[in-house]
């Protein structure tokens, strides 16, 4: 277990625990006061300096506390009537709940989390965001997992709330156990006073014309609580702003969905000059660089990086993994690591949450939130090598039990959670996927058994066997990036 004061952060074993605000004062008091007794006195007038409370609120907290360090008889101890003291358990079995490392608590904010490294290449979302944030309640950045969502969300929010100088609270979902409500999470991030049971309307009471910028991290396995609460918010039109990071929209009535897609990679064949602009190859040396790998500027090298990052989609935590990876690879190595496979990546930042470890985690988190026929579907159109249209994706999906409606559906949804990357082509849509979730699908497909079948079925398309339904598209209105199979 770790405890940061700086970050305002629990994890057990390696994963962040969500605590409310209070809980966390308290928590630090403990950790301060360094094993002395410290009174309930001294926790009331620290941690609800102006406010008349009855005891039982201390109680409530603590109770949260002890559930994560050891229980009744772990590290927090009561001593009846005074207060309480941070120690060892009398019991050894327990010691592996003890607090490995308490970060002394810095000039970060309450609430908010610092930044890692510095926003490279997204200059142009920033500045939309910025524009967005002028005339909107509620902004929801979609996007696929590791494409850098709360990055830039944390960037941009701690930019505004400082030209704006109005208070900004982050919470973080990804680490948000569901013990109250998510209202009252947001409450006691707040430094609000919160029930276990509150709801939408008390936090729009509670909030009445404060200003302050809620930003709700990594919301997507909590999107249902997060829509009433969020619509509830933005319709009051009150002094709060809400920016949620989601792998979809919340689909509530006054929401601004911001799609964020990858860094821009070099076209194959582009100049050196070229490739040393574009946002993924920036991002990849910075963190290359930041991990001391010493890498030359000369044609070859860029070539080479220049594949690395296509291979890798422009995923700024593919490529951040890939960073990592050269400094005990070489380029070479690294490229040959990503011919076995993409979704091995791994060996990130030591404080990432766990489903950023690795490529594979983070697809299998919004892997988890699909159904069962969205899981099919996503199987199946792995084997289009390329882009493919709505009616090729629905004649090759569909089946006895799974009609073209219910592809259809799932294709939508498949889109929403960002496992489908959408192009426009002229008045019509092409989808295709990031090659880190074909690869997920593809080795998904070949567990179910059904790889065979499906990729035979592909390939009777590309012989034009059902040019009823693959009629390719005009050439004017292709985008070069855009294959031109019969299913594109
Ligand atoms: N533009 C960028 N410049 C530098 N680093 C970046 C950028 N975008 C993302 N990163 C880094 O890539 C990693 C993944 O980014 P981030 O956590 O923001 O992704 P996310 O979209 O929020 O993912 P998830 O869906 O898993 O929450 C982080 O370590 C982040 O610091
Ligand atoms: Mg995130």
């Amino acid at each position: 277990m770790t405890v940061s004061l700086e970050c305002r952060e629990v994890c057990v074993d390696g994963e962040p625990r969500y605590i409310g605000a209070r809980a966390f004062e308290i928590l630090e008091l403990l950790v301060k006061a360094a094993g002395r007794l410290v009174s309930k006195d001294e926790i009331m007038q620290a941690v609800w300096p102006n406010t008349i409370v009855v005891e039982n609120n201390i109680q409530v907290h603590i109770s949260t506390l002890r559930k994560l360090f050891g229980g009744k008889h772990g590290w927090i101890r009561t001593e009846s009537g005074r207060g309480y003291r941070l120690a060892p358990p009398a019991d050894p079995a327990r010691a592996d709940r003890q607090p490995a490392g308490f970060e002394p608590l810095g000039g970060a904010r309450a609430g908010t989390a610092p930044r890692k490294c510095p926003l490279i290449g997204r200059e142009q979302e920033a500045a939309d965001l910025h524009a967005l944030l002028e005339r909107e309640t509620l902004v929801t950045l979609v996007g696929p997992g590791g494409v850098g969502k709360t990055h830039l969300a944390l960037e941009v929010a701690a930019a505004w709330t400082a030209v704006h100088n109005i208070e900004l609270v982050r919470i973080d979902l990804a680490g948000w156990q569901g013990d109250t409500t998510l209202e009252s999470a947001v409450l006691d991030a707040l430094g609000l006073p919160a029930s276990a049971a509150a709801g939408p309307a008390d936090v729009v009471r509670a909030i009445g014309e404060q200003r302050v910028m809620l930003l709700l991290d990594n919301a997507e396995q909590h999107v249902d609580d997060l829509a009433d609460l969020c619509e509830a918010i933005a319709e009051a039109n009150a002094g709060a702003i809400l920016i949620v990071t989601s792998r979809e929209p919340l689909r509530v009535a006054g929401e601004r969905v911001y799609r964020v897609g990858p860094l821009p990679v070099p076209p194959a064949g582009a100049n050196d000059g070229d490739i040393v602009e574009c946002g993924a190859v920036r991002m990849f040396l910075a963190r290359a660089r930041a991990m001391g790998t010493d890498i030359q500027a000369d044609p070859k090298t860029l070539d080479a990086i220049a594949t690395i990052c296509r291979r890798l989609s422009g995923l700024p935590l593919a490529l951040e993994l890939g960073a990592v990876r050269i400094a005990s690879l070489g380029i070479q190595g690294l490229a040959a690591d990503l011919d076995k496979s993409v979704l091995s990546l791994s060996g990130g930042l030591r404080t990432a949450h766990p489903r950023q470890q690795t490529l594979r985690a983070t697809i299998e988190w919004s892997y988890r939130l699909l159904d069962d026929t969205e899981r099919t579907v996503l199987c199946r159109l792995a084997v289009f090598p390329e882009a493919f249209r709505l009616d090729a994706a629905c004649a090759l999906a569909a089946c006895d039990e799974l009609g073209a409606e219910a592809v259809l559906d799932c294709l939508v949804g498949l889109a929403l959670k960002s496992l489908l990357v959408v192009h426009s082509v002229g008045l019509s849509k092409r989808y295709s996927m990031l090659e880190v979730v074909r690869a997920y699908a593809l080795e998904k497909l070949a567990e179910s058994g059904e790889a065979g079948r499906l990729h035979a079925r592909c390939a009777s398309f590309a012989n034009g066997e059902r040019a009823d339904t693959l009629q390719p598209v005009p050439a004017a209105s292709a985008q070069p990036v855009l294959a031109a199979g019969p299913w594109a």
